[in-house]
């Protein structure tokens, strides 16, 4: 361990000398400055463990010293311990100086073993603060991983799995809706791990097409096919010690799983063109917005390879059913883009947040995230305010209140009226998020024309006054 740093301030050259030589021989790592002004200037740049200051001394004295200290180690976040050397006369003075922080003070003439124990003491207390400080600090991380933010308890289960995979080089298949943060997981699985420093490649299996799907993942040989103009590294060879993501793994096909099952299993994969397996250390997190388990049953995803996958399966719950997450989700993304327009926007109405907690986000964070973009970048004022929302939060309420439509018939009968406008109502506010807002398309989705679109929205107040 690095020797702890004393800070020694005093105006009397022989005190000051003896006080370094007598601190160095103890084994700590001293600094002397004979002014406060020069005693500041090197705790600025220094940053010691610890100060030991005559309280009496021309231009900035002990106490004013102190002041500063406590200020700026406030600032930091661990305290600095300053112990003031007296005289006689000044020891009310050094009470004083105690009710404002100080550590302790030490009458002249002083103890040898006095100093001794009081530095010590001190300084064991400042250990215990920094330690404290510091368990603080993990304890906050332990709700914040990666890049994702939230605190309800789907989210820390999240962070369990994730602490509990990222050691090692277990596969994991992460389950979720759409923008529930499958991606920002799986990098967090590849960062926290030992393989960070290796690759994080992400395929989306959804888009390659079934014919390159071979050579995507494994690579070719030159020559190996016509067109094979030269060697072509795949995903897998580029994922090698580190993290490769199959993301919407669900749409693989079948021919491909046969493949990617062997790979995984013998740590080796078949070049396109290579009669030599080539050996690969490659991590498999895959994604999917499906039920694969439905998926197996029906014969499109290989039994074999889902078992092979799911070892740790991660489940994004979807954002309606973790709404105690929605506050600190939205004021992530208000502070970041508060700073990249360089707006003073610092926070949310309590009505704005009402709405914010209550909408059912069919796109879930990666919506949140949109809305709140939005409106921070429309917000005139210091904070985000209702109109800033988009319709569909704005008029979500009222759905909220009416909940799921109950089919059931009840005895005392129904106002089936009221019914069969919420279900109006939902469904037109759903072919509005789906289409961001285009009516033209969402008329299209609902079956309906334009004019009749229109015409209802009206109806419920949804048309934003246009
Ligand atoms: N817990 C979270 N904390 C902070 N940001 C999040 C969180 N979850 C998601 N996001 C953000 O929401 C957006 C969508 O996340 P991501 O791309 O990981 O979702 P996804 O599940 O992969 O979506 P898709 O299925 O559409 O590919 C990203 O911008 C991501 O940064
Ligand atoms: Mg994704």
């Amino acid at each position: 361990m690095a020797s702890e740093r004393l800070l020694v301030i005093d105006d009397v050259a022989s005190l000051r000398e003896f006080l370094g030589i007598f601190f160095r021989r103890e084994g700590y790592d001293v600094k002397t400055a004979a002014s406060g002004e020069e005693g500041l200037e090197i705790f600025e740049r220094w940053r010691p463990d610890l100060v030991i200051t005559d309280l009496q001394m021309p231009g900035i004295n002990g106490l004013e010293l102190l002041r500063k200290v406590k200020e700026w180690a406030a600032k930091d976040g661990v305290d600095v311990p300053v112990l003031l050397i007296t005289a006689h006369s000044t020891i009310s003075t050094a009470v004083d100086a105690m009710r404002e922080g100080a550590f302790d003070y030490i009458p002249k003439p002083f103890l040898n073993e006095e100093l001794r124990i009081t530095v010590g003491k001190a300084l064991s207390m400042r250990r215990l603060a920094a330690d404290n400080a510091r368990m603080r600090a993990e304890l906050g991380e332990r709700y914040q991983l990666g890049q994702l933010v939230g605190n309800s308890a789907a989210m820390q289960q999240v962070y369990t799995l994730v602490r509990r995979v990222m050691g090692t080089r277990i596969n994991c298949l992460i389950i979720g809706e759409s923008g529930t943060g499958k991606e920002l997981v799986a990098r967090a699985v590849h960062y926290g791990s030992e393989r960070s420093a290796g690759p994080f490649i992400a395929v989306n299996c959804g888009a390659i097409p079934e014919n390159l799907f071979e050579s995507e993942l494994f690579g070719y040989r030159k020559g190996a096919f016509t067109g094979a103009t030269r060697d072509k590294q795949g995903m897998f060879a580029a994922a090698h010690n580190g993290t490769l993501f199959l993301d919407e793994i669900g749409e693989m096909p079948l021919s491909m799983q046969v493949k990617v099952l062997r790979a995984l299993a013998e740590r080796k994969i078949a070049v396109v063109g290579d009669t030599n397996e080539t050996p690969v250390d490659v991590r498999v997190v895959a994604a999917t917005n499906r039920n694969l388990e439905q998926e197996v049953k029906e014969g499109r995803f290989r039994e074999d390879l889902y078992w092979r996958l799911n070892v740790v399966q991660i489940d994004l719950p979807p954002l309606r059913d973790r709404r105690e997450d929605i506050p600190a989700l939205s004021m992530h993304v208000l502070e970041r883009i508060a700073k990249e327009y360089g707006k003073k926007v610092h926070g949310f109405t309590p009505e704005t947040m009402a709405l914010l907690k209550n909408y059912r986000y069919p796109g879930n964070v990666r919506e949140l995230q949109n809305i709140v973009e939005r409106a921070v970048a429309l917000e005139s004022g210091p904070l985000v305010t209702p109109s800033s929302l988009p319709e569909r939060v704005q008029g979500e309420v009222s759905v909220a209140a009416h909940g799921e439509v109950e089919e059931e018939f009840q005895v005392e009968g129904i106002d089936l009226e009221a019914r069969l406008r919420a279900v109006e109502r939902r469904y037109l506010e759903q072919a509005l998020v789906a289409t961001e807002g285009n009516k033209t398309q969402a008329a299209k989705l609902l079956g309906i024309t334009f004019r009749s679109l229109r015409y209802r929205l009206k109806a419920f107040d949804m048309d934003g006054g246009e």
